[in-house]
């Protein structure tokens, strides 16, 4: 199947235009009627109500007709690539297709039009489904108490961590150290800098697992806790996880787990049997709504009864047949998020739990998992070098070095993945983990068939081939996509984030270039 996707340009060349390029002040989709006699009668004019000297002359918002909308929106759509586009094995991000069913109950204008200030009786049915959400993530995870407050994954850590300090500040304790290993996510060691904890970081053994020599060394009378992230970054899992929990808790520190990673092993163990403390998850990943493009997540924290009390508040409860959110958790750590935080992938959780039911959530773990082996397999036939874990099955997902291919070709992982969207396929997450040299993180899910984990080894395998005979081809990807070669450190560098920024500096564009 050959790749070519739409592009879309503007009479200067650029890319498809803003709005407020192509908008014309004054015009319009939506009429608003003028105010009627009686209304003006009854309440005064514009003029009469509002002192002459404060109304605006006139609004510069650009307008388009709705036709105009629908095509710009259609247009940029085309320029895109997401879950429905084609398979997206983006390592750490679980980019699963989200089932049309799931969005059919987050779109029912049930859910979609309640506002967020509706009273609590005229938001029964919502508060029953969210509650629902907590008891299923307590079947699946074993951790009694939840929280579903944070906006992502990251914020969830930043919740847990600051839990634990208030749980050590109520003890009399002075711990300050947070022990992280090198092959926990990257937020990790943000969250619990922001906590206010030093961050001890621990070296990996060269199977991938965390060195348990450097963890003993890591840990003093000051470490408040550990967070670990299992399956790790590598895609591995970390099987001495009860001997941790116990070390750490013979020390009197608390076993936080970045359980962003679940989709590999729901259903199958549970976090509380393996002497977790508190756990964030990433329902945005796991559950089905996708992670990419900075679209809205949610962070859900799970704790044991020791914790409970510090859970944010508000927290949901059920009094009889009725749902409420109570502020009554005597040792918050407070509010963490607007409303209830981010609903919309709350509610797409609480359809996909109910739609897979018990076995489908067990299966569907166990699909992403052997796919991400086959997918493995396959590619070690091929060449591709698997630094670590190679003796053992990997979890949902696994790193390749392409740092030999570097060397040989001038190729870098960056070129192999421009080479990917060439081919119609979205590459996968590079240069994370830090430990491994010119990694692709891969992550197929378990969302693709047989045929389509073939079709990306194969691409993969030629791409391999065309670098070491022609490598000025890979390096001049991708040629059929809509946006080629960017300026990688252009956006993080410079920050225009609004029309009127851009307006003001685009003459200074040429400097940066
Ligand atoms: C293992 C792990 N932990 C934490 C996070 C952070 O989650 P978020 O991006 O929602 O903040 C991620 C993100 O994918 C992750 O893969």
């Amino acid at each position: 199947m050959g790749f070519s996707q739409a592009r879309w340009f503007f009479e200067d060349g650029l890319l498809e235009p803003t709005p407020f390029e192509i908008g014309r002040i004054g015009e319009g989709g939506v009429r608003v009627a003028e105010p009627e006699e009686e209304l003006i009668e009854a309440v005064g004019s514009l003029e009469e109500v509002i002192p002459k000297e404060l109304i605006r002359k006139e609004l510069k918002l650009p307008g388009l007709s709705e036709p105009e909308v629908a095509r710009h929106f259609n247009r940029l759509a085309q320029m895109n690539y997401g879950v429905d586009s084609g398979s997206y094995w983006l390592g750490s991000c679980t980019m699963k297709y989200t089932p049309k069913l799931v969005m059919r109950v987050a779109d029912h204008p049930s859910i979609r039009n309640l506002h967020p200030y509706a009273p609590e009786e005229l938001a029964q049915g919502l508060l029953r489904m969210l509650h629902e959400l907590q008891e299923m993530l307590s079947v699946i995870t074993g951790l009694p108490n939840y929280t579903l407050q944070p906006a992502a994954g990251a914020q969830g850590e930043l919740v847990g961590a600051l839990m634990i300090r208030k749980r050590l500040g109520d003890l009399g304790e002075r711990r300050d150290e947070m022990v992280i290993p090198e092959t926990a996510h990257g937020s990790n060691f943000a969250s619990a800098a922001m906590a206010g904890f030093k961050v001890i970081r621990v070296p990996p053994s060269s199977d991938g697992t965390i060195d348990m020599n450097a963890l003993k060394e890591a840990i003093s009378e000051r470490t408040a806790g550990m967070m670990i992230t299992n399956p790790n970054t590598l895609g591995i899992f970390e099987d001495r996880v009860l001997e941790i929990a116990e070390i750490l808790h013979a020390n009197g520190s608390y076993l936080y787990y970045d359980g962003a990673n679940l989709n590999a092993i729901m259903g199958w163990v549970r976090l509380s049997d393996m002497g977790v403390d508190v756990a964030h998850l990433n329902i945005h990943k796991t559950f089905s709504a996708p992670h990419g493009g900075g679209g809205p997540g949610a962070g859900a924290v799970g704790t044991t009864d020791e914790l409970r009390d510090y859970l944010p508040v508000p927290v949901i409860v059920k009094e009889g047949n009725k749902y409420r959110l109570s502020y009554d958790v005597p040792r918050s750590i407070g509010k963490v998020r607007t409303f209830y935080g981010n609903v919309g992938v709350l509610v797409k959780a609480w359809a996909y739990l109910k739609m897979l039911g018990s076995d489908g959530v067990r299966e569907s773990a166990a699909i992403a998992v052997m796919n991400a082996n086959y997918v493995r397999k396959k590619l070690m036939e091929c060449g591709f070098d698997v630094p670590y874990g190679r003796g053992r099955p990997c979890k949902h997902e696994f790193v390749i070095s392409l740092a030999k291919l570097r060397k040989e070709t001038g190729v870098r992982a960056l070129d192999f993945a421009k080479a990917l969207i060439d081919r119609g396929l979205h590459p996968p997450t590079m240069y994370f983990p830090q430990v491994v040299q010119e990694c692709l993180m891969i992550e197929p899910t378990e969302s693709d068939s047989l045929r389509e984990l073939d079709k990306y080894v194969e691409t993969m395998r030629e791409i391999m081939k065309t670098a070491y005979e022609r490598p000025e081809e890979i390096l001049n990807s991708p040629k059929n996509a809509a946006v080629t070669r960017v300026d990688d450190s252009l956006a993080n560098k410079v920050l225009w984030l609004s029309w009127k920024v851009y307006e003001k500096q685009k003459s200074q564009e040429e400097l940066y270039r």
